[in-house]
Formats: structure tokens, sequence, C-alpha cells
């Protein structure tokens, strides 16, 4: 099912309950020294107190969950026989991935989050109790390497802006761990930077290597055919709450979260979809579009006088799949 990028309505009661009484100034503070440390290349390590994740949460959680929609619509529009009953929320944080799974799969019964951080994990399950979906979920603390070791597959294994909190050869184990307990389809969705896609590229090449299938947004499973400098990512627009603006001293009501992800299938997929991979550029003559085919990366030239196809490119969007229309 497609769904909004928009964080559902349970879980953004269970936010706002959690959030009174807690001082935006204090917030703000803590969510600065979070990405911070972020940005250094510290990952997560920041967050360390209950008031801490809370803040993260505030400061990100709507991002994380608008780039997770958008990369679980990628993989339901390719794969829409896809109906996971179990999920793998891997490095699961506050639990995003997993409430936007809920979302995306009403067929999903089984969620397990697995965090090597407790005071985040204890907010996920805090903010889980109430929730129709997740009640029952379960968490396992520690590394998630480790305990992936230990559990059964599941239909599903998503891991959302985790791989680059990791070193490159954890990164490599955990990616062959997270397959091994893919049974049907594993996602792994990065911030949108050069470091991001190249993090992405290599864990889709070492899965590839395994035998898997790209869902999206690759329309093949050739070497990327981009040639640095260039490279790929998406964005996702999303509303930017009040409480949001004053944290992040912001004035726009929305924010542009800048993501890349691969979702990843045990059988090929039923359809193969060109990627559209940057803004269209809609001229008075033509409308221009850089797309990702099975053939490699096309600059396509829609003339106005070739009425349908101008129609069908006025509609083209960043990141859309275009579906062959026979
Ligand atoms: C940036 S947060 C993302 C959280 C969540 N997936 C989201 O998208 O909002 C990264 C999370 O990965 C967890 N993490 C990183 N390395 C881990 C590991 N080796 N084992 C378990 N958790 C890990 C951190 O504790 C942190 O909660």
């Amino acid at each position: 099912m497609m769904i909004a990028p928009t964080l559902p309505a349970e879980l953004k009661a269970a936010l706002d309950g959690k959030l009174q009484g807690f001082s935006r100034t204090d917030a703000a503070q803590r969510s600065q020294k979070i990405s911070t440390t972020y940005r250094a290349g510290g990952g997560s390590g920041a967050i360390k107190s209950e008031a801490d994740a809370l803040a993260y949460a505030l400061a990100r959680m709507p991002a994380t969950y608008a780039a997770v929609a958008a990369s679980l619509n990628a993989l339901t529009e390719i794969a829409p026989d896809l109906a996971p009953e179990t999920l793998l929320d891997v490095g699961a944080g506050p639990g995003t991935a997993s409430w936007a799974a809920a979302e995306a799969f009403p067929s999903l019964q089984d969620v397990t989050l697995l965090d090597a951080n407790a005071t985040l994990s204890r907010l996920a399950l805090e903010l889980a109790r109430d929730s129709s979906r997740l009640a029952e979920c379960r968490y396992l603390p520690g590394d998630a390497g480790g305990n992936l070791a230990e559990v059964s597959q599941a239909d599903l294994v998503v891991a959302s802006y985790v791989i680059g909190e990791l070193g490159e050869s954890e990164q490599r184990a955990l990616t062959a761990a997270m397959w091994a307990k893919a049974r049907h389809a594993l996602v792994v969705i990065e911030p949108g930077t050069p470091a991001g896609y190249a993090r992405i590229l290599a864990l889709r090449q070492q899965l590839i290597a395994a035998g898997a299938f790209v869902a999206a947004p690759c329309p093949h499973e050739r070497p990327c055919p981009l040639v640095a400098p260039d490279w790929c990512h998406f964005s996702q627009r999303l509303p930017r709450s009040q409480a949001h603006r004053q944290i992040k001293g912001a004035e726009v009501p929305f924010e542009d979260e800048r993501f890349i992800y691969v979702a990843l299938t045990r059988t090929p997929p039923a359809t193969r979809a060109t990627r559209v991979l940057a803004p269209p550029d809609v001229g008075k003559a033509e409308i221009a579009a850089k797309l990702c085919t099975e053939e490699g990366v096309a600059l396509a030239k829609v003339p106005r006088r070739d009425k349908a196809a101008y129609a069908s490119a006025r509609r083209w969007r960043w990141g859309d799949a275009v579906i062959a229309e026979s």
C-alpha cells in the first residue's frame, strides 16, 4: 500500500504526549549536539539520556520516517504482491522503520527491533505501547550483527540510517547477516550524501553477487552507470511541525529529506521501471529528464509536439518509477 510521508496519527499522538513539559530550548540544544556528533562520524553516540532520545526523535523521526516511507513505496510499486508478515528492524532507534512498515504492509504481524542503544530502545517501546499494530513488538538489545545470528528469518528486513554508523568490514558483515535473514526482501536506507550513496552501492554490489535482485531504485542488477562525481539520491518533502520549526530555528513549514536507498528481493521483479534521477527540466519546447533505464543513464528529451508523451512526462517527479506503457 502506498503511504504518506507523514507520521501516523498514533505515533504523532504518542510523541506529543511525551513532549508535554519538555522544553523546546533544551530539545534544540540536545538535538544540535546529537547532529554535530553524527556529522563528525560519531553515529548516534551522543544519545545517552531519555531527554536526548526524545530530542532525537523530535528532530529526526519525521524525516527518517518520510525517507523510509518513500523507499517502501518504491518497493511496493515494483513488488505489489509482497505481503510480509514478519519484520526485523535493524538499528531500529526509536522504531521509525517499524512504524512505516506497519503502515505500508497491513499483513505485518510480528515485529522485532534490534538496537544497541538502550535509551532509544526504551523510547521505541514506549511509543509502540499504545499502537494498534506495534504493541506486541519484541526488542533485542545489544549488537545487531551478533543478534541476527540467533534469530529466525523474517519476510522483510529493514535498516534505516544505520550502516553509516559502522566501519567498512562491519558493514560487509552486517550486510551479509541481514541478507541471510531476509526471506523475501531487504531495504536499506541512508542519508542522501555521496558517502551514503557509496555505502548503498557497496551493499548493492555485495548482495547482487550473493544472488539478490534489485526492485528499486535501479531497473537492473548491472553496475551503477553513474560516473563520479555524479551520484544518486532522492528527496522527500514533509511537513514541518511548529515544534520542529522551533527546534531547528527553521522558517518554512516543510523540510526536504535527502536520502538514498536500495530494495533487494529474492525473486526477480515482475516489472522494471525506469527511474527519474533528478527534477525534470520543463522547458517551452521540451521536457528534459535524467533517467536510469535498463540500458543505462539517458537524458530523455520529450518534445511538446509529441502530445501524449509530453503529457506523461509532465507528471514525472524526481525519484518516480516510470513503468513502460504498452
Ligand atoms: C541514526 S539511528 C537510526 C534509527 C532508526 N532506524 C531511524 O531511521 O530513525 C541509528 C541506530 O542504529 C543503532 N546501531 C548502530 N550500530 C548498531 C549495531 N552494531 N547494533 C545495533 N544497533 C546499532 C544505533 O544505536 C541507533 O539507534
